[in-house]
């Protein structure tokens, strides 16, 4: 396995301000077995990290510990810190709370989940969670969020219909409005795209260059030229480890580590 070198050299480079966040020897255990294994990785700030890697290297795994959803189930088990800044709190704590986490930090999933409720329901549902109850600030964060998710002009004269009539690309926008509304602070997307037709994979990959501006991304993508569009970093993970991490053009154009090499040249397996 190669040693891995990323946060002492990005750490000298640039100061932690230009992080959104700092991995530091994260491990983590489905029960017995150790499916992520000292991981040290940054996230910087209003970037997108692309995470690629085989079937089963625990793409997924990684995601999911950003929000804390692996609480869900007993058995699982953290260690290690995942620290965000500015505020330079280590999410993985048992002293933070997993649901204030999840509203910091939205998940946006491979197939559009949208709420059996109104497309207006399905974005106000986290600000409503979150106690915010004048209709005149909801309505006004839900356009935001539509806007913000591209799907606005499409929706605005139908937003009590049920979610569910929307076509799939337009749900996936839902969903990504929904995540967008509580204003977080990274979004993740795992595999956003790979329920949807050519047109509207287009559609959210020019959205994520357009959320950007706004959130940091952490996006799971199995198809190498997704990557290589929408990200300006990208992290090679193989069984459980991290094997390489850069900016995505070293990545994809001279990257340091032959598996990775073989990987994207798809010359792997
Ligand atoms: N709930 C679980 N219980 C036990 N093992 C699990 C669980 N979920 C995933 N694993 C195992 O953890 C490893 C990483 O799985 P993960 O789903 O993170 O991979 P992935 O990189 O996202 O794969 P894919 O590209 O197929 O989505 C795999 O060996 C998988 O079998
Ligand atoms: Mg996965």
């Amino acid at each position: 396995m190669v040693k891995n070198n990323l946060v002492e050299p990005e750490a000298n480079k640039l100061s932690p301000a230009q992080y959104k966040s700092i991995v530091k020897k994260l491990n983590f255990y489905y029960g017995d077995f150790n499916a992520l294994r000292n991981i040290d990785m940054v996230l910087h700030e209003k970037q997108v990290t692309a995470l690629i890697g085989p079937s089963g290297c625990g793409k997924s795994t990684f995601l999911r510990c950003f929000n804390r959803m692996h609480d869900l189930y007993t058995g699982n088990r953290y260690e290690g810190e995942i620290i965000l800044y500015p505020d330079n709190e280590n999410i993985l704590s048992s002293h933070v709370d997993p649901i204030e986490v999840r509203m910091r930090i939205s998940m946006v999933f491979q197939k559009p989940n949208p709420f059996p409720k109104s497309i207006y329901e399905n974005v106000a549902y986290g600000l409503k969670v979150r106690g915010v109850k004048q209709r005149a600030m909801l309505e006004e964060k839900v356009e935001d969020a539509l806007r913000n998710a591209a799907l606005w002009d499409e929706v605005k004269d139908r937003l009590n219909d049920l979610a569910f009539n929307l076509s799939g690309g337009q749900q996936q926008r839902l969903c990504i409005a929904r995540a967008l509304a509580t204003d977080p602070e990274i979004l993740l997307f795992d595999e956003p795209t790979s329920a949807l037709d050519p047109i509207a994979t287009a559609s959210i990959e020019e959205l994520i260059a357009d959320l950007k501006n706004k959130v940091t991304i952490l996006i799971v993508t199995h198809n190498m030229q997704q990557a290589a569009r929408v990200s300006d970093y990208t992290a090679y993970m193989y069984l459980g480890q991290l094997i390489e991490f850069d900016t995505t053009d070293t990545i994809f154009i001279k990257p340091k580590n032959k598996q990775t090499e073989d990987y994207i040249t798809g010359r792997f397996g």
